[in-house]
């Protein structure tokens, strides 16, 4: 391992271990040893969650005209998945090592003839494993009750895509939004959060003229670079796009937009061409005509599909690995006699509490009480009177909160709050009847 593999997996634990002690993130069903690939979101975790899943909806329903919403079920006819592919497709190749026992994806294997544990060449032949997650529908666990957790969310929009349009009396171009849980039986879930076997995505597929295709595509691929770097705060060198050469027959043009995590570049979201295939082939599948009558030019279309598609936890995991800073410098400053502080650069927009209310004095806890509530009602706020005022900022800092509102024995009097910055830690003093105004133009709101 290099020096620099070495600061990478210290980060990644650092981060892990700040998750679980600050009730971000934390194994799923713990007291039973837990269980792999499964990841609970604490309070923090899950207001960030939330807070995210919000913005995204946000940005890609609510503020536009021609994208609508579903929430559809997880389990779903099991035809679907003969259609979309997954039940034939959805594999990976494995090998196992007869030796060492250790189980390999081939595609990631550096040389497939050897055991990339022990090095071993007595390797078994490749064999599939599909990755859907099997259920029972009804009270018989036959072949005939099986079904399926869905592996991505984006499926049941294909089926509903005539139902939605015709309630929402949508024209081509337009989209449809679902943020939901998928699930599939990774052989190897690793990296924290990143490979899970159920995790949410945010998907959005939008429905246009074949035409007007690559127009979209590119339209898209804009808008989701623009969020990343506008909503989310991504610096130019934590992202970058890969482009993919090798494209599914249907695919006319498909790019990955990766983060750094902290091992390495991996991918946040795709945005795909899928030309006519997925409704092309639910058409077939189910007998329904999922083609489209434009009325302007009488004809009949099968619609082309533009995609984007990101996972909710690898957003969280991106934030956190771009947020988590140690810094040196600041401590003194703040009159800590400790060295480091831990802190989490959140954007404002997304961070778990975007604003403490700390009174100087437990004596001071009746009015700042109320100032409290009145934020509370505004913004993600949070109330804390215990410890000295440093410590507070340090039990802020490390969750990322960007304001720390102090209330002290002059507040009552000037009716003014010390406004502490978590990056640049300056100290503010504004107006009690400022500070709402003051807070939304800093977060962004
Ligand atoms: N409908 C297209 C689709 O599902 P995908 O590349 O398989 O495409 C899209 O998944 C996004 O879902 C990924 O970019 C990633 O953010 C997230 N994702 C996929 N598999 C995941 C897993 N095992 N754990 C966590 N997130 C995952």
């Amino acid at each position: 391992m290099s020096e620099e593999d070495v600061k990478d997996s210290v980060l990644m634990e650092k981060i892990v271990s700040l998750c679980k002690r600050r009730g971000f993130i934390f194994p799923s069903s713990e007291i039973y040893g837990g269980i792999n690939g499964f990841w609970d979101y604490g309070p923090y975790g899950s207001r960030m969650k939330r807070a995210v899943e919000n913005l995204w909806w946000h940005e890609m329903v609510e503020t536009r005209d021609n994208v609508e919403g579903l929430d559809s079920t997880i389990i779903c006819h099991p035809r679907a998945w003969k259609a979309s592919g997954h039940l034939d497709q959805f594999s990976d190749l494995m090998t196992d090592c007869r030796d060492c026992k250790a189980r390999f994806r081939v595609d990631q294997m550096e040389d497939p003839t050897r055991c990339s544990n022990c090095g071993s060449k007595n390797l078994t032949e490749p064999r599939e494993f599909n990755l859907m997650m099997k259920t029972f529908v009804g009270p018989v666990f036959d072949e005939e009750h099986t079904a399926w957790l869905r592996a991505e969310s984006c499926q049941p929009i294909f089926m509903d895509f005539q139902s939605v349009r015709v309630a929402a009396r949508q024209k081509l171009p337009f989209g449809i939004a679902q943020i939901g849980k998928a699930f599939r039986n990774e052989i190897n879930p690793r990296n924290f959060t990143f490979r899970s076997r159920e995790f949410t995505q945010m998907e959005m597929e939008f429905f246009c003229d074949g035409e007007q295709g690559m127009e979209w595509f590119e339209y898209w691929k804009e808008q989701r670079i623009r969020y990343y770097r506008e909503k989310l705060g991504f610096k130019d060198d934590f992202f970058r796009i890969y482009v993919h050469e090798k494209l599914a027959h249907y695919a006319k043009a498909a790019i990955d937009i990766e983060v750094k995590f902290p091992f390495g570049w991996g991918e946040l979201e795709g945005v795909h061409h899928r030309g006519t295939w997925d409704l092309t082939r639910h058409s077939e599948f189910s007998g329904e005509d999922l083609q489209y009558m434009d009325h302007d030019n009488g004809r009949r279309i099968m619609p082309t599909v533009i995609e984007t598609s990101v996972g909710l936890d690898r957003t969280i995991l991106a934030l956190l690995s771009s947020a988590y800073d140690e810094d040196t410098a600041a401590t003194a400053k703040e009159g800590m006699d400790e060295d480091v502080r831990v802190v989490l650069h959140l954007p404002p927009l997304v961070a778990p509490v975007q604003v403490a209310v700390l009174p100087l004095s437990k004596k001071l806890s009746e009015n700042a009480e109320k100032l409290y509530a009145d934020l509370n009602r505004h913004f993600r706020a949070e109330y804390d009177v215990t410890g000295s005022i440093g410590k507070r900022y340090r039990r802020q800092d490390e969750i990322g909160t960007p304001f720390c509102v102090t209330f002290d024995f002059d507040s009552a009097g000037d009716n003014a709050v010390t406004v502490r910055n978590r990056d640049t830690m300056e100290q503010e003093r504004v107006s009690i009847d400022q500070l709402r105004n003051y807070l939304e133009e800093a977060i962004g709101i």
